[in-house]
């Protein structure tokens, strides 16, 4: 892995995905959803803030299906990475989705409360359907949680890069790695 090569920044450990699985693993996903929404002309992905933005850049330039694009920042987590408990909207989405072919991106699927929580919260704004695309998932979700399109279960370590960080660190990193949390 070209990732390996060179040496980590400080504070890393591993590379959980490079930047090659990535880009692959992004195309048939791309691909799925296209096929799976290629009789829909109203479809909207919805990203989840901060930590989908760089997911779904990459997604988005890879649908062969119209569709626009909307955000949603929700916070579940302290700045240093600590679990403060309940979820909130920090800035809603600009459009309705009533009627819309939704489909939330999402970073990663740790505890299942997010996730959970956008379901509800977009599902009682009656859109025509609802599925979720998750880059990530630890496997420890204790929610029952429907991931739709799922990109790659991980273990149960804090990961950061490719639009994900540790205290708002390392979000720009190419590809996903192992951070030492303490
Ligand atoms: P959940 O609500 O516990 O499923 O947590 C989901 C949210 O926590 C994600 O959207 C991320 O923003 C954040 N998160 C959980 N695990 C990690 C991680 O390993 N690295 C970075 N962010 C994470
Ligand atoms: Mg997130």
């Amino acid at each position: 892995m070209e990732e390996m090569m060179k040496e980590l920044p400080s504070g890393l450990l591993r590379v959980i995905v490079s930047k090659k699985d990535i880009k692959q693993r992004v195309g048939e996903i791309a691909e799925k959803i296209s096929n799976d929404y290629r009789d829909e002309d109203n479809l909207v992905v919805i990203g989840v803030l901060k930590g989908a933005f760089i997911f779904m850049a990459d997604l988005c330039r890879r649908l062969n299906v119209w569709h626009t694009a909307d955000f949603m920042a929700v916070s579940s987590y302290g700045l240093g990475g600590e679990e403060s408990g309940a979820v909130r909207i920090i800035m809603d989405l600009r459009e309705s989705i009533t009627d819309r072919h939704v489909l939330i991106v999402e970073d990663i699927l740790d505890s299942g409360a997010t996730l959970n929580y956008l379901m509800r919260i977009l599902g009682s704004r009656k859109p025509a359907s609802l599925r979720t695309c998750v880059l990530l998932d630890k496997g420890r979700s204790a929610i029952e949680t429907p991931v739709n399109y799922l990109g790659f279960t991980i273990p149960d370590v804090w990961v950061v890069g490719y639009g994900l960080d540790f205290a708002e660190e390392y979000r720009t990193l190419p590809y996903i790695a192992e951070i030492r949390k303490k």
